[in-house]
């Protein structure tokens, strides 16, 4: 469906992001929310990454990170522009404010991401004008094609978002991120505040958008059975860590991590036959400002051994294209789904 050249459009290689955790009246800094935590990953041209994990666990941190709407605390961010690979960590604000163009953010609530006060015709030409694109008649011009593409009347670009139900405040709002010609896009949950409904047609819509603009998606959600209809690629996040990386059809086969057995497990299926036992994960979610030795999820983890609570397993290609934090990844036959 998606041509894909292969080549990776953007690499993310040790990305942390601390935030600290201040106390009191001299606001203290007494520790770290580790949000984001020696995050490595690629994403090639054309293709979708979905990223996966519960609430918390740091994909919202890790895209606004990787457009650099937050400042990274370490790592570096490579992304391809004019055949180079750039630095965008290394950029001064003069030569990020260039790139800033090409790549744009989906953000989950399309009812608080929308300015109320704007209309369509402003939200969506805003971009052209702060990136010197187009004023005047040409903006609206381009403003009434973007309007077309995402499948909204052109008649409503005097509308205030108000007047718009959530499926299409969230075209508004794709039309806004398309804008400027963007090569890649963070899509944040772009459907898990939508109806049921109005989901499908709105995954269908970026699907046909990616192709048609020759588009690169980081796609987050914590639904894995979103990221198996949208995602080439998968990630798998837990406490601020990629624990597992691999290609979507090989990740759901033959998962590598313990955690994302637990996740897959949890799957519905249509046929009663095909269920497998649901692993039921006992206690908490790591915290983030405190997690447990060695790898995060050892308390969790049903097939934990000494080692696991001692040492952090490292981040090992176990087959080709297929990444895994664990130190069992190749002993341990886990169960996927078909
Ligand atoms: N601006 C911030 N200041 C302090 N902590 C933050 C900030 N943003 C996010 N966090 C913390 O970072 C962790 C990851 O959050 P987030 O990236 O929003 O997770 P997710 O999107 O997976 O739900 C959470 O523990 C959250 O409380
Ligand atoms: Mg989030």
């Amino acid at each position: 469906m998606i041509k894909k050249s292969g080549m990776p459009l953007l690499e993310v290689k040790n990305l942390k992001k601390y935030f600290p955790v201040e106390k009191g009246f001299w606001r203290k800094t007494v520790g770290y929310v580790k949000a984001v935590d020696k995050v490595n990953l690629y994403i090639n041209e054309g293709e979708t990454l979905g990223v996966v994990g519960e609430s918390g666990c740091g994909k919202t941190t890790l895209g606004r990170c990787i457009l650099r709407a937050i400042e990274p605390t370490e790592g570096s961010i490579l992304f391809r522009l004019n055949g180079d690979m750039i630095d965008i960590t290394k950029l001064d604000r003069e030569s990020l404010r260039a790139t800033r163009r090409y790549t744009q953010m989906i953000f989950q609530d399309p009812y608080s991401s929308l300015d109320s006060r704007m209309t369509v015709l402003d939200i969506v030409g805003e971009p052209l004008l702060v990136n010197n694109l187009a004023t005047g008649r040409k903006m609206e011009e381009r403003v009434k094609d973007l309007v077309k593409v995402v499948g909204l009347n052109v008649k409503h670009l005097k509308r205030y978002p108000h007047a718009f139900s959530g499926g299409q405040r969230q075209r508004i709002g794709i039309a806004r991120a398309l804008a400027s010609n963007p090569k890649f896009i963070v899509a944040d949950e772009p459907v898990s505040a939508l109806d049921v409904s109005v989901q499908a047609q709105t995954l269908n819509l970026l699907q046909d958008l990616q192709v048609e603009f020759k588009l690169t998606y980081l796609f987050i959600s914590h639904d894995l059975s979103v990221i198996e209809h949208i995602s080439d690629r998968v990630a798998i996040m837990y406490v601020g860590k990629v624990v597992e990386l691999a290609k979507t059809e090989e990740f759901f086969l033959n998962p590598l991590h313990p955690y994302s057995e637990a996740l897959l497990s949890a799957l519905p299926k249509p046929d009663p036959r095909l269920r497998m036992k649901r692993i039921i994960l006992s206690g908490e979610v790591a915290n983030p400002v405190n997690p447990p030795s060695g790898c995060y999820f050892h308390p969790r983890c049903k097939y934990a051994e000494e080692i696991c609570k001692k040492e952090e397993p490292g981040w090992k290609e176990v087959n080709p294209d297929h990444f895994v934090a664990c130190h069992f990844a190749k002993e341990l036959s886990l169960k996927g789904v078909i």
